[in-house]
C-alpha cells in the first residue's frame, strides 16, 4: 500500500511541479524552529564525546537530486562552492533511480534494487551505522519535514509553505533517508530517534551538539528533485551558507560533501557533481580539482580511512569503485587504484544489477553474506551482524 503510493506520486509530482515553484524560505533561518515544519524539537542531543579521526572529526554529507554534472558546474552558487573546495570531476553515482544509490552509500550494495518502492533491508544487514557505534562515532540523520523523529512511513504531505492557497504537498519522503530503511538502524528505538527533523537540527546546532557523521536530506522541492538547480541553489544560500561561518557546525575539524544521489539523464554514464569544503580541508586545497575515479561507495571508504574503522566486507572494499578522497588516502598511505576513462564502468544501468532486491523474478538472487576476508581503507575487520543485538 504504502510502496504503491510513493510510486504513483513520484511519478505525478515533477511533471506539474517542475519549473513553476520558486524558492521561499521555510523558516526564518536555520537556527530557528518553524511550523512549516511538523514536529517542534522536544530538545537537542547531548553534546557528545568525540572520537579524533586523522584528518577530521565531523563528516556531514548533503545530497541533492538528479542533475547532471554540467549543469550543477555551470550554476552560480555551486561553482562558489567549489571555487571553496575540492571539485571531484570524475565522481559516479551506481546506478538508476534515486533509492538505491542511497542505499549503497549506507550499506555498500544497492542488493539490485531498481526502483523507489518502500523496503525494509533484513536486520541482519549491516551499515556503517555499525561501523560507527563501534567506535563511539555519533551520528545523526536530518531531514527536513520529516514530521516526527524515527518516522519510518514512505512519505509525509504537509501545508504548501511556498503557496499557501495550493494543494498540501508531499515534502518528505523516505527513499531518500537511507538509514531508515534498513531495519538494522530503524529497528532499534535509540538509533530511529537519531531521525531528526530541521526543527531539531536548529536546537542541535544552538546547542553545540551536531554529532560526527552527519547525513542531511534537504526536502523534495530544496534538494532539486520537484524544482530545478536554481531552487536548490537558492536553498544553499539560505541553509548551509550561514552554517559554514558557523563552528558549530563547520570548524576546523569538519568535512563537508556535496553531492547528487544521480544524474537526470539515463542517456549518458552517471557522472555527478561532488564537492568537498569544510574547516577542515587544508588551505592549498581550496578552489582545485580532483580527478580521481570515485563513487558513492567513496564515501564510505574515505570514512573508514579516516577513523581506521572496519569495513562492511561489501562494495566499500571494491578497490576500483571505493577509491579514497586523495587528500585522505594521501595521509594514511591508502593506494587508490587509477581506473582510464575508458574503463570507467557504465553505472546508468538500471534493472538488470542482479540482487534480492530486484523486482524482476529473472535478476533475483539471495541475500550475501559480508566477505569477511576483504580489507578496506580503514584496514580493520569486516564487521558481521550480531542478530541477537540487532532484534532489540
Ligand atoms: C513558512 O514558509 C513561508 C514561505 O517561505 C514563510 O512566509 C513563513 O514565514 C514560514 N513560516 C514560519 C513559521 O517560518
Ligand atoms: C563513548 O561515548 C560516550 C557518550 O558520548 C562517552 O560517555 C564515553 O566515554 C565514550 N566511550 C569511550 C570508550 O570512549
Ligand atoms: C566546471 O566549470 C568551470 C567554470 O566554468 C570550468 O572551468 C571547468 O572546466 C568545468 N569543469 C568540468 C569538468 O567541466
Ligand atoms: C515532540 O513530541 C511531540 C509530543 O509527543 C510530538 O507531537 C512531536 O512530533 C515531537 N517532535 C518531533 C520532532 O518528533
Ligand atoms: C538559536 O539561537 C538563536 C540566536 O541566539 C536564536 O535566535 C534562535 O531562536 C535559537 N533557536 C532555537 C531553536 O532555540
Ligand atoms: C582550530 O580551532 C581550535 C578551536 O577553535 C583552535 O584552538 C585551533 O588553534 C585551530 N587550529 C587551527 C589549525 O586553526
Ligand atoms: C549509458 O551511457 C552510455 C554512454 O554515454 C550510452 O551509450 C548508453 O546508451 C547509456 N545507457 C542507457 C541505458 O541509456
Ligand atoms: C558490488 O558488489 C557486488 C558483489 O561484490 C558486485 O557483484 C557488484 O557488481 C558491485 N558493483 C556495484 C556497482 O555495486
Ligand atoms: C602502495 O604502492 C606503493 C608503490 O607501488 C607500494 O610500495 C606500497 O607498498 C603500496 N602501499 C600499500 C598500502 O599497498
Ligand atoms: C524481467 O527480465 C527478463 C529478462 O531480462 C525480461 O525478459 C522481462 O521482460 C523482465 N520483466 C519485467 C516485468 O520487466
Ligand atoms: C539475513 O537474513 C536473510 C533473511 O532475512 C537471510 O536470507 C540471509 O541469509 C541472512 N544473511 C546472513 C549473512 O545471515
Ligand atoms: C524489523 O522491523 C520490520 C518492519 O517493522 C519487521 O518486519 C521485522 O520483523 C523487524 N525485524 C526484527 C528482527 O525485529
Amino acid at each position: 500500500m504504502a510502496a504503491a503510493l510513493a510510486v504513483v506520486a513520484s511519478l505525478v509530482a515533477p511533471s506539474f511541479a517542475a519549473s513553476a515553484q520558486v524558492f521561499s524560505p521555510p523558516s526564518t533561518s536555520p537556527y530557528v524552529e518553524s511550523a512549516n515544519y511538523t514536529g517542534f524539537s522536544n530538545g537537542s542531543l547531548p553534546v557528545q564525546h568525540v572520537t579524533p579521526g586523522l584528518l577530521f572529526d565531523r563528516f556531514i554529507q548533503i545530497w541533492f537530486e538528479n542533475t547532471d554534472f554540467a549543469v550543477a558546474n555551470s550554476t552560480a552558487e555551486f561553482r562558489s562552492l567549489a571555487d571553496r573546495g575540492v571539485l571531484m570531476t570524475r565522481y559516479y553515482a551506481l546506478t538508476h533511480p534515486s533509492q538505491p544509490n542511497y542505499v549503497a552509500a549506507l550499506g555498500g550494495s544497492f542488493w539490485g534494487m531498481a526502483d523507489d518502492a518502500y523496503y525494509n533491508i533484513p536486520a541482519n544487514v549491516s551499515t556503517m551505522v555499525d561501523l560507527l557505534e563501534q567506535a563511539n562515532i555519533s551520528w545523526a540523520s536530518y531531514q527536513e519535514h520529516m514530521p516526527t523523529d524515527g518516522y519510518n512511513e514512505a512519505t509525509y504531505t504537509s501545508n504548501n509553505y511556498i503557496d499557501p492557497s495550493a494543494a498540501d504537498y508531499t515534502y518528505y519522503w523516505r527513499k531518500h533517508n537511507p538509514t531508515i530503511i534498513y531495519d538494522s538502524v530503524s529497528n532499534i528505538s535509540s538509533r530511529a530517534a537519531l531521525h531528526r527533523n530541521f526543527n531539531d537540527f536548529a536546537v542541535d546546532v544552538n546547542a553545540s551538539a551536531i554529532p560526527q557523521w552527519v547525513f542531511v536530506t534537504p526536502n523534495i522541492v530544496n534538494d532539486a528533485h520537484d524544482t530545478t538547480i536554481d531552487f536548490a541553489a537558492d536553498f544553499l544560500n539560505y541553509w548551509l551558507e550561514p552554517l559554514l561561518a558557523d563552528p558549530r557546525f563547520n570548524d576546523n575539524r569538519t568535512l563537508i560533501l556535496i553531492t547528487f544521489d544521480e544524474n537526470e539523464n539515463y542517456g549518458i554514464n552517471n557522472q555527478i557533481f561532488s564537492v568537498l569544503l569544510g574547516g577542515a580541508l587544508p588551505e592549498e586545497l581550496r578552489g582545485t580539482v580532483d580527478t580521481t575515479y570515485y563513487t558513492h561507495y567513496s564515501s564510505m571508504s574515505s570514512i573508514q580511512a579516516n577513523w581506521g574503522l572496519g569495513s562492511l566486507g561489501r562494495n566499500d572494499t571494491n578497490e576500483m569503485m571505493a577509491n579514497v578522497w586523495s587528500f585522505i588516502a594521501d595521509a594514511v598511505g591508502y593506494n587508490n587504484t587509477f581506473v582510464a576513462d575508458a574503463d570507467i564502468p557504465l553505472t546508468n544501468i538500471t534493472g538488470t544489477i542482479p540482487g534480492p532486491l530486484n523486482s524482476n523474478s529473472s535478476f533475483v538472487t539471495p541475500w550475501p553474506a559480508p566477505n569477511t576476508s576483504a580489507v578496506g581503507a580503514g584496514g580493520g575487520p569486516v564487521f558481521v551482524s550480531d542478530d541477537s543485538e540487532e532484534c532489540e
